[in-house]
């Protein structure tokens, strides 16, 4: 059994904020972000959440698979900012959809949701015989970022992007060949948001309300370490040469991340799409946003070899070996 992704979708917000908004908000400016960053704007939600985006995204690649809800096996959706403690962002989006025969539930691994959701998919329908799923990374960080650090409010913005996957029996060509995930847990302070807690009179617990906070530098060196130290691994295990790949979608935080990451894998950023320019980091959404980008673009032919990577808080990485 192999899981082939057959239809890809992406939704983001109407609402453009450029970074000449946010010089009028906190002390920065257009040039320091876009040369720190490559970021020139972000859009910012401030309609229905998470599920909401993270279902227009389904429907659209429902629509490129030509796929309908009673198909779908499993809804799995990366996230750390579902609407609600519970119900998940799966169980809502199945609910939106219509997906009666699915079950779903949330991935939570930050920036790297979308890839972990991916693999788990992927070892679902190896192992348990399901057949259609739907994988989402979707996330609204601008309801956790705090909007008065400069340090992390230019970098974040609101999105939600999906693929259909199908197990497919027999030899036919593609899919997931291979995927390396992991976590350090160590290094978690390093990128976080506290917990937001209601507060408790039985125990004396306080509300609190806890924002993004975040050690850029840290963060920027184990990316531009893991990700290639990732990729190169599932090329080695799978006997597969660099020279294969026709791109990287990687993970859209740092224009000068992904360059590091092309530097160390010797490849140059022409097969390193990017999109950060428009929508700056929208955590579990960038890779399968990005994804269908190419997809939708024409840019991606049966038969390609494709890598997707990301890394995030936790902190956690990933890279997925793709055959279209
Ligand atoms: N506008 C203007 N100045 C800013 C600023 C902003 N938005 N944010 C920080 N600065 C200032 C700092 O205060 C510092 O000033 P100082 O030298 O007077 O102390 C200066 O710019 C340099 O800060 P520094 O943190 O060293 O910059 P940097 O080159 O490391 O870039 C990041 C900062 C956040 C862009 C970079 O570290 C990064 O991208 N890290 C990875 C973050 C990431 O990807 N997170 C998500 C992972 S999923």
């Amino acid at each position: 059994m192999k899981t082939k992704i057959i239809g890809t979708g992406s939704f983001v917000p109407d609402r453009v904020v450029t970074n000449q908004d946010l010089a009028g908000i906190v002390d920065t400016s257009d040039e320091w972000i876009r040369t720190r960053t490559g970021i020139g704007q972000r859009r910012i939600l401030d309609g229905p959440g998470t599920s909401a985006m993270a279902a227009e995204a389904a429907r659209r690649a429902m629509d490129n698979a030509g796929v309908g809800p009673e198909d779908i096996d499993i809804i799995l959706v990366g996230t750390t900012t579902a609407d609600h403690c519970f119900p998940s962002a799966a169980c809502e989006v199945q609910g939106s959809l219509g997906a009666v025969r699915a079950v779903g539930y949330d991935i939570s691994g930050a920036c790297s949701g979308f890839i972990f959701a991916l693999s788990t998919a992927d070892a679902l329908i190896r192992a348990q015989g399901y057949r259609v799923g739907l994988v989402i990374g979707a996330d609204n960080l601008s309801k956790i970022v705090d909007w008065s650090d400069r340090s992390t409010c230019v970098l974040f913005g609101d999105g939600a992007g999906a693929a259909v996957v199908k197990g497919f029996e027999g030899q036919e060509e593609g899919g997931i060949i291979a995927a390396d995930l992991g976590s350090d847990g160590r290094k978690a302070a390093v990128l976080q948001c506290q917990s937001r807690t209601m507060g408790n009179f039985l125990t004396g617990t306080k509300p609190e309300v806890g924002y993004i906070t975040m050690e850029g530098q840290e963060v920027f060196k184990f990316a531009v370490k893991k990700v290639p130290e990732c990729i190169q691994k599932v090329l080695e295990d799978t006997g597969t040469g660099i020279e294969e790949i026709k791109y990287f979608v990687l993970h859209q935080a740092n224009y000068r991340i992904c360059e590091s990451i092309a530097k160390r894998l010797k490849v140059s950023m022409d097969r390193i799409p990017m999109n950060i320019e428009h929508y700056g980091n929208t955590s579990a959404a960038t890779i399968p946003v990005l994804l269908d980008e190419l997809n939708r673009g024409g840019k991606l032919e049966p038969g390609d070899k494709i890598i997707l990577s990301g890394f995030g808080a936790g902190l956690t990485w990933g890279a997925s070996l793709v055959q279209w």
